[in-house]
This record gives C-alpha cells, sequence and structure tokens, in this order.
C-alpha cells in the first residue's frame, strides 16, 4: 500500500466520523424536542409550559442567529475591504485598520497560513451548529408536533401529518445533498451561472411545497432549507477544511490553497443566503406574503431582491458603486406590492350586511381560539391576545379581520373550524361597509 492509498483511507475514516457525528446530533435534536414534548404533556402543564419553552428556543435561535449572521457579514466586510496593495509583506494578503468601542485594531490576513501557529486561534462554529439546532426543535416543537393546525393546509392538499413531516424533513436533507453535489460540480467555479441554477432550483421547491403545505408552512421550510444549507457549508466543508490547513500548519506540510478557497466560495454562498433567510423568519408576520395564492413567486422576488441588496453591500465594501441595483429592488419591491394588493371584494355588492348575519360567523368559526375562555385542544390563551367575545371586540379588529380571513384567508388557522368561503365574503361585506354593530 502506498501512501495515497494510505491518505484515502484516512479521509473515508474520517468522513465517516464526521457523518457519525451528525447522525449523532441529529437524533440528539430529535430525542431531546420530542422529549420536552412528552415530558410536558405528561405532566399535563400542556400549553402554558409549552409557551416558556417556545419562547426560550425563540430567543436563544435568534441570539444565536444574530452571531453567526454578524459573524458573516463582519467576515465578508473583512474580505471585501482588505488592503491587498499598499506596503504589504510577502506572506500576506491584506490588511486592514478599524476602529470599534473605542479601541484601534489592525488586522492582518494571510494568504495561506502563518509560519508558525498561534497559540490561541478563534473559530466560528458554534453559532451556526445551534442557530441550527435550536431552529430545527423550533421546527418540530411549532410545526411538526401541531402538523394538522400549522404543517397542512386540508384546502392546499390533504395529507396526513406523517406524510407532511417526511416531505418536510425529506425536503432538508434532499435539498441540503442536491445543493452539496451542486458544488462538486465545474458549475461552482461560473458564479452566476451557479446562482441563477441555485434560485431556479429552489422556487421549484418553493412552487413544489407551497402545493403540499399552509403558505406559512411551505415558507418556513424554505428558510429552514437555506439555514440547513449554511449550516451544513460550516459544518461539512469550512471547518473541515479549516482542520486540514491547520493541521497542515502544524506538520510544516505544504498546503493547497484551493482548500481554502473553496472554503471561502461555500462561506461566500452563506453570505448571500442571510438575507432571504432572515425575510422567511420573519414572514410568518406578514400574511399578505404567504398568505398569496402566488406566494413561491412572492418569496422568489423577495428573494432576487434581497440577494441583490446583498451583492450591491459586498460590491460597496469592495470598493465598486453599482448604483443599478438599488433602483431594481426598488422597483421589485414595488412590483410585489402592487401584485399583493387585495382584490376588492365590495364593488358587485349592493345589499346591506348587518352585524347581526356575521355573528354568528364569529361565533362558529373564530371563538373557539380567539375568546377570554377558549374551547381550542391547542390554544388556551387567545392568540395575539386577539378576542372577539363582544361586538366591540370584533369591531376592533375590522382591519386585521379583513387582512386575515378575508383577503389572505390565513384564518382560522388551518381552517381548523371550517369557515366557508361564502362566509369569509359576507365578513368582507360587512367590513367594507364600515363595520357597524348597531343596525
Ligand atoms: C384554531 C385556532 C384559531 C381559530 C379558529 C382562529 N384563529 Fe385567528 N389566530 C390564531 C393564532 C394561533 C394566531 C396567532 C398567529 C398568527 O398571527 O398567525 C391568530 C391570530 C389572529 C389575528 C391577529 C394577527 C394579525 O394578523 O393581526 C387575527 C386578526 C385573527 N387571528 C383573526 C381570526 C378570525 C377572524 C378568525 C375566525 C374567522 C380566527 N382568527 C380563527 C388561531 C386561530
Amino acid at each position: 500500500m502506498n501512501q495515497s492509498d494510505l491518505d484515502e483511507i484516512k479521509e473515508t475514516i474520517e468522513e465517516i466520523s464526521l457523518f457519525r457525528r451528525v447522525i449523532a446530533w441529529v437524533l440528539i435534536t430529535i430525542i431531546f424536542g420530542y422529549g420536552i414534548y412528552f415530558l410536558v404533556n405528561y405532566y399535563g402543564m400542556g400549553s402554558h409550559v409549552m409557551d416558556w419553552i417556545h419562547l426560550v428556543f425563540r430567543w436563544a435561535h435568534v441570539v444565536l442567529g444574530i452571531s453567526w449572521i454578524g459573524a458573516s457579514f463582519y467576515f465578508i466586510f473583512l474580505e471585501n475591504s482588505l488592503n491587498r496593495t499598499e506596503n504589504l509583506r510577502d506572506e500576506l494578503a491584506g490588511n486592514l485598520w478599524a476602529i470599534h468601542g473605542g479601541g484601534f485594531y489592525y488586522i492582518e490576513k494571510y494568504k495561506i497560513a502563518p509560519g508558525e501557529l498561534p497559540k490561541k486561534l478563534h473559530w466560528f462554529k458554534y453559532e451556526a451548529y445551534f442557530t441550527w439546532l435550536t431552529g430545527i426543535i423550533l421546527l418540530m416543537l411549532v410545526y411538526y408536533f401541531n402538523a394538522k393546525t400549522f404543517l397542512i393546509d386540508p384546502a392546499i392538499a390533504n395529507i396526513s401529518s406523517a406524510a407532511a413531516i417526511c416531505i418536510g424533513s425529506g425536503t432538508l436533507i434532499g435539498g441540503w445533498f442536491l445543493y452539496d453535489i451542486l458544488c462538486r460540480t465545474s458549475l461552482i467555479q461560473k458564479k452566476k451561472t451557479f446562482a441563477l441554477v441555485g434560485f431556479f432550483i429552489l422556487t421549484l421547491i418553493s412552487f413544489f411545497l407551497s402545493h403540499v403545505f399552509s403558505g406559512r408552512a411551505a415558507f418556513i421550510h424554505i428558510g429552514a432549507l437555506i439555514g440547513t444549507i449554511m449550516a451544513g457549508n460550516v459544518f461539512f466543508v469550512i471547518i473541515p477544511a479549516q482542520k486540514a490547513m491547520v493541521k497542515a500548519a502544524k506538520l510544516g506540510k505544504p498546503l493547497d490553497p484551493n482548500l481554502g478557497k473553496y472554503a471561502g466560495l461555500r462561506s461566500l454562498h452563506n453570505n448571500y443566503m442571510t438575507l432571504p433567510v432572515i425575510f422567511v423568519m420573519i414572514s410568518n408576520h406578514f400574511p399578505a406574503t404567504f398568505g398569496n395564492t402566488f406566494n413561491w413567486a412572492v418569496l422568489a422576488g423577495l428573494t432576487l431582491g434581497s440577494v441583490a441588496v446583498r451583492h450591491y453591500i459586498n460590491l460597496h465594501e469592495k470598493g465598486q458603486h453599482a448604483a443599478w441595483i438599488i433602483p431594481f429592488a426598488v422597483i421589485a419591491l414595488l412590483a410585489l406590492i402592487i401584485v399583493t394588493a387585495p382584490v376588492s371584494t365590495n364593488s358587485k355588492y349592493n345589499k346591506t350586511v348587518s352585524f347581526k348575519e356575521v355573528q354568528p360567523i364569529f361565533k362558529s368559526r373564530c371563538i373557539s381560539c380567539h375568546s377570554s375562555s377558549p374551547t381550542d385542544d391547542l390554544q388556551k390563551i387567545a392568540p395575539g391576545g386577539v378576542v372577539f367575545d363582544t361586538p366591540e371586540q370584533i369591531q376592533k379588529m375590522a382591519q386585521r379581520i379583513l387582512v386575515r380571513a378575508v383577503q389572505t384567508k390565513t384564518m382560522p388557522q388551518g381552517n381548523k373550524t371550517g369557515i366557508t368561503d361564502p362566509e369569509r365574503e359576507l365578513i368582507g361585506h360587512w367590513i367594507d361597509q364600515g363595520a357597524k354593530i348597531t343596525d
């Protein structure tokens, strides 16, 4: 057996052990998620404790995500803004002066590795791993444990919870492999084509998901897929490449500069994915996006616009001013505002709708959740503090009711109470006519 055979075997072993670690982490996450769920239900603390668990994981997820994406922004900024030409030692790729928090900082980037490795080397990986883990736990807590309410919308596809969960998790795993395979082709060298192909595939997946899941769940899965690709890049490519670089430097072996470049490319992909992923994470506050009939196209538009903005920032940091990008992004945004505008329901309706006609609809379709003492099996406290017990409470929320129950049809949640389209229209006419509660 010669040296290259040995190296190959060693690499295979390393890959297997990496794979095992991934499986272990995923299993731990799933067991942990299910463990929490069953413990809470077993002790009958139900939705109150669940609310707090959601809070803790969401909080952690946001804080970790900020640290991760913040670091991504910072290091791409460094990369873009390095002085690469003036007064550089041979071994340096560039350097940079900065001032922050009342101190001057001087940073040097090495072309490959320093002659001698420093004793303390800071790594950036746990932000990424734990953002992903808390995200997957949240996905399970919110969507998979309440699949009937949040994941499935029978009006879109009447599938079982098990099927929906398989489609959801399959998308995340399959999506990562697809992306990784694409990265291993020569396509990765052609940045623009790669971006276009990636965008096209993502839009196809989003089209598919929007036809099997509720709009909200389809969006969150695209976010989770992007997040999984980003975390996968860190775990499977960037960190192993860096480990190999450190190892080679320690052994004084020649370093393959392509390794660093390849990891750098994946890191750049991550950077471009940050803005779309952040949008998706806040999207469930905006039913005009996920509630639209063509929600997948709205998502594609927002992805395109936000990637363009990220590109503008990157070019700006490099000292290039691609002024055309900003008008492009603004026009894309304006176009989205226009195409998502609700169609007025009032024009052809000349009969007056009295409150007496709509009140029973709220009683039968909404107050199981939106009441001071909800009877729903999951919502034990009126969601969002929205209560429809009295005529005044209904009237006060008229504009939001119009958006959620009439225009975007995102209420009742998963249409659990089976509201019909004529009922939605009736509510719409009543609100269009001024939402009067006295006849
Ligand atoms: C099965 C439970 C359930 C039913 C039934 C339900 N909702 Fe909701 N509603 C929720 C949940 C959960 C939220 C908070 C999450 C969200 O905003 O999507 C919410 C939030 C809302 C909000 C506040 C959010 C905003 O966008 O301002 C409004 C308004 C609303 N619902 C209207 C309605 C109307 C009108 C009905 C009846 C036609 C209804 N809901 C039926 C669960 C329900």
